[in-house]
C-alpha cells in the first residue's frame, strides 16, 4: 500500500530513487513520483500508472540533487491520476511529502486549513500533511514534523523534505513500516528493505511513534514526544541477488520455482531426525505455556488465511487442540472469546497487514499470548507478538503469494508437531516418521515443478474460460481456495474454491459445458467421495482438470480423454499433500495469466502489503 523511498548521499539521487521504487512497486502501482532538492529548489516529477511512465519522463527531464524522496502509490483517497500522485507540496512549493496509510481526520484538517488560507489542489488525504508542515515550519523540519504529528489521526508513515533545509530528511511512523538503511556516507529511508538492499544491509526499523531524522552526519531517532532513542542497526542476511529475476520471465515464476529451497530453509535447524525433537526455542514460547494452551486462534488475511485453514487441520489432527480460524478484519471486530490459556497466532508474510496487526494488538492488550508466523525480520507483527516463528522464504516480490504460502505451511507443520510432542500425542518414534515425511517435501516439490509444461498446455486450452470452479476436501479444500484465488488475482477470471461435498448446495447450478472444474483428488484424503463429486460435475457437462497421485489410475475410468485432463502428482505421503498440491495450481494460474497477456507480477488493483483497513 504505497512505497516510500528517501535518500541522502553522494550517488545520483534520481537513480537511487528509481531503483528503490522498482523494488517497492509491489506495494502499489497506480502512480509514481520523485522529488529532489537542488540549489534551494525542489524538483518534482510525477506520473500516472506504473513506474515506466515516470522513468520515461525522467529520461527527458534529468534532475539533480543529493537529497530526494520517491513514492509509488496504491490509491485510497483520490483517483489514481497524476494530480493525486505523490510527492505532494504545500502552498509555497518549498516542501514535499510522501505518505503511506490513511489520515483519518483529513476532512476536518482540510476544512480548518482551507479556512486559514491554504490552497488544496488534490483529492488526497496526504496533502493535509504538507499544509500542516508548512504551517508549523519555523526554521527546523524536525520541529515541524513533531507539531504536525500532534494533529494527525490514523495509521500512516510519511517522509518529508524541504528546500529551506535541504540537508535533512524526516520520516515518521504510526502504523505502516519505515526502515532506515545506513550506508557509507549515505542513508536511506524506505517502506521495505529491498528498496535499498543493493546499497546496504545495515538497517534500523522504526517503531510506531518514532521519527527518523536523516542528515549528512547520520541518523537521529526520536519518539513522537521528542525523546532521543538509541538502537543498534540490524544486519540483513538477504542477498541483493534474491530480489532480481535471475533469468525468469516473472518474479512469480522464479518464486514458484524457489519453493523447494524456501521449504528447506524454513525447516533448517528446527528438527532432528535422529531424536525426533523439534527446536522452536527462538519463538520464546516455553513448553509449559504451550502445554497449557486450551485453544488456538489463527488469524490472517488473503493467502495467509488459506495457510491458517490448513493449519487448523494440522494442529487439530496432530496435536488435538481446538483451533479457530479467522479472517483478521472479522476477528478484530467480533469480540472473540479469549482466555488466559489461549494462543493467538497471526500469520503474515509481510508482518504489516493492517487488519492482522490490529487483531494482534487487541489480543496482546487483553493479555493473551501471541505468536507471529512471519517472513520479514523485525516487521511490526514480530514486534507486537510474544514470539515469532520466522518463515525463511526470502524476499517475495510477485504480488501474488507463492513461496510465502508454502513456507507458512511448513511453520504450521512444525508448530503442530511441537504442540503434539509437548502434549504427548507424538512419541519420539512417531515424530521421526512425520519429520521424515516433511523432510521429503522439498524433493517432491522439485518433481512437481516438472509438470510446468503440461500445465502450460492446459492453460493454453482453457485461458479463455470465464469461470472456474476448484473443488477439494479436507486439508486440500484450502488449497482449492488458494488455487481459485491465484487464478482470480492473476488472470481476472472468476473462480471459486469449494469443499467438494458442498458443490451440490449451490455451485452446481453454475456448471455447464463451458465450465472447467479443477479437482484435487489425491490418494487417501476421501478420494472416493471426491470421485463421486467429479461424476456429478461431469453429468452436468463440466470439463474436468483433475489432479491425482502417481500410480493411482482410478480416475481414468471416469474422465474422457478428449474433454478432460488428468495430471499425476508425484507419489508422496498424505501428510504433505497440501504443500505439494498447491504447486500445480500456482503454475496453472501463472500460465493462464501469461496466455491472457496479463501483468503477472503486478495484477490490477492489488498490492502486496495492505497497510490500510
Ligand atoms: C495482500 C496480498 C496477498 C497476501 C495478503 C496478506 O492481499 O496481495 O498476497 O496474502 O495481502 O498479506 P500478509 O503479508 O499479511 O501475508
Amino acid at each position: 500500500m504505497c512505497g516510500i523511498i528517501g535518500y541522502i548521499g553522494p550517488q545520483s539521487t534520481v537513480e537511487v530513487l528509481l531503483g528503490g521504487l522498482k523494488r517497492l512497486e509491489y506495494r502499489g502501482y497506480d502512480s509514481a513520483g520523485i522529488a529532489t532538492a537542488h540549489d534551494g529548489t525542489l524538483h518534482v516529477l510525477r506520473s500516472q500508472g506504473k513506474l515506466d511512465n515516470l522513468e520515461r519522463q525522467v529520461g527527458s527531464r534529468p534532475m539533480e540533487g543529493h537529497y530526494g524522496l520517491g513514492h509509488t502509490r496504491w490509491a485510497t483517497h483520490g483517483r489514481p491520476n497524476e494530480e493525486n500522485a505523490h510527492p505532494h507540496r504545500d502552498c509555497t512549493k518549498t516542501l514535499v511529502v510522501v505518505h503511506n496509510g490513511i489520515i483519518e481526520n483529513y476532512l476536518d484538517l482540510k476544512s480548518r486549513l482551507s479556512a486559514e488560507g491554504h490552497r488544496f489542489v488534490t483529492e488526497t488525504d496526504t496533502e493535509v500533511i504538507a499544509h500542516l508542515l508548512e504551517k508549523h515550519f519555523r526554521s527546523d523540519l524536525e520541529q515541524a514534523v513533531m507539531e504536525t504529528l500532534k494533529e494527525l489521526d490514523g495509521v500512516f508513515a510519511f517522509a518529508t523534505l524541504s528546500a529551506r533545509q535541504p540537508d535533512t530528511l524526516v520520516g515518521a511512523r504510526n502504523g505502516p513500516p519505515l526502515v532506515v538503511g545506513l550506508g557509507e556516507g549515505e542513508s536511506f529511508l524506505a517502506s521495505d528493505i529491498p528498496a535499498f538492499l543493493s546499497h546496504t544491509r545495515s538497517v534500523m526499523y522504526l517503531d510506531d511513534g518514532e521519527v527518523a531524522v536523516l542528515t549528512p552526519d547520520g541518523l537521529r531517532l526520536v519518539s513522537h514526544e521528542g525523546k532521543e532513542i538509541k538502537r543498534e542497526p540490524a544486519r540483513i542476511t538477504w542477498d541483493p541477488i534474491q530480489v532480481e529475476k535471475q533469468g525468469y520471465k516473472h518474479f512469480m515464476l522464479k518464486e514458484i520455482n524457489e519453493q523447494p529451497r524456501a521449504v528447506r530453509d524454513t525447516l533448517l535447524g528446527r528438527y532432528s531426525l535422529d531424536t525426533g525433537r523439534i527446536h522452536l526455542d527462538e519463538t520464546g514460547l516455553d513448553d509449559d505455556s504451550l502445554k497449557r494452551t486450551r485453544k488456538i486462534s489463527l488469524i490472517a488475511c488473503g493467502t495467509s488465511w488459506h495457510a491458517a485453514l490448513v493449519g487448523k487441520f494440522l494442529i487439530e489432527n496432530i496435536a488435538r487442540i481446538p483451533v479457530e480460524v479467522d479472517i483478521a478484519s472479522e476477528f478484530r471486530y467480533r469480540n472473540p472469546i479469549l482466555g488466559p490459556d489461549d494462543l493467538v497466532v497471526g500469520i503474515s508474510q509481510s508482518g504489516e497487514t493492517a487488519d492482522t496487526l490490529a487483531a494482534l494488538k487487541a489480543t496482546r492488550d487483553r493479555g493473551v499470548t501471541t505468536l507471529a508466523i512471519c517472513n520479514v525480520l523485525g516487521s511490526m507483527a514480530t514486534r507486537i507478538c510474544t514470539g515469532t516463528l520466522y518463515t525463511h522464504a526470502g524476499p517475495e516480490i510477485g504480488v501474488a503469494s507463492t513461496k510465502s504460502f508454502t513456507t507458512q505451511l511448513v511453520a504450521l507443520y512444525l508448530l503442530a508437531f511441537k504442540l503434539a510432542q509437548i502434549r504427548g500425542h507424538l512419541s519420539p518414534e512417531e515424530s521421526q516418521n512425520v519429520l521424515a515425511e516433511i523432510a521429503r517435501a522439498a524433493h517432491v516439490m522439485e518433481q512437481t515443478l516438472l509438470l510446468a509444461e503440461t500445465l502450460e498446455g492446459i492453460a493454453r486450452e482453457f485461458h479463455l474460460a470465464s469461470n472456474f470452479l476448484y473443488l477439494a476436501r479436507g486439508p486440500l479444500y484450502p488449497i482449492a481456495l488458494e488455487g481459485a484465488l491465484k487464478l482470480k488475482e492473476l488472470s481476472y477470471i472468476h473462480a471459486e474454491g469449494y469443499p467438494a461435498g458442498e458443490m451440490k448446495h449451490g455451485p452446481i447450478a453454475l456448471i455447464d459445458g463451458r465450465m472447467p472444474v479443477v479437482v484435487l483428488a489425491l490418494t487417501g484424503l476421501l478420494f472416493e467421495k471426491t470421485a463421486n463429486n467429479i461424476q456429478e460435475a461431469k453429468a452436468r457437462g463440466a470439463r474436468i482438470i483433475a489432479f491425482a497421485t502417481e500410480g493411482d489410475r482410478r480416475l481414468e475410468q471416469i474422465l474422457d480423454e478428449d474433454r478432460d485432463h488428468l495430471v499425476f502428482l508425484p507419489e508422496h505421503p498424505e501428510l504433505i499433500s497440501p504443500l505439494i498440491a498447491v504447486v500445480p495450481l500456482q503454475l496453472l494460474a501463472y500460465h493462464i495469466s501469461v496466455a491472457r497477456g496479463c501483468d503477472v507480477d503486478q495484477p490490477r488493483n492489488l498490492a502486496k502489503s495492505v497497510t490500510v483497513e
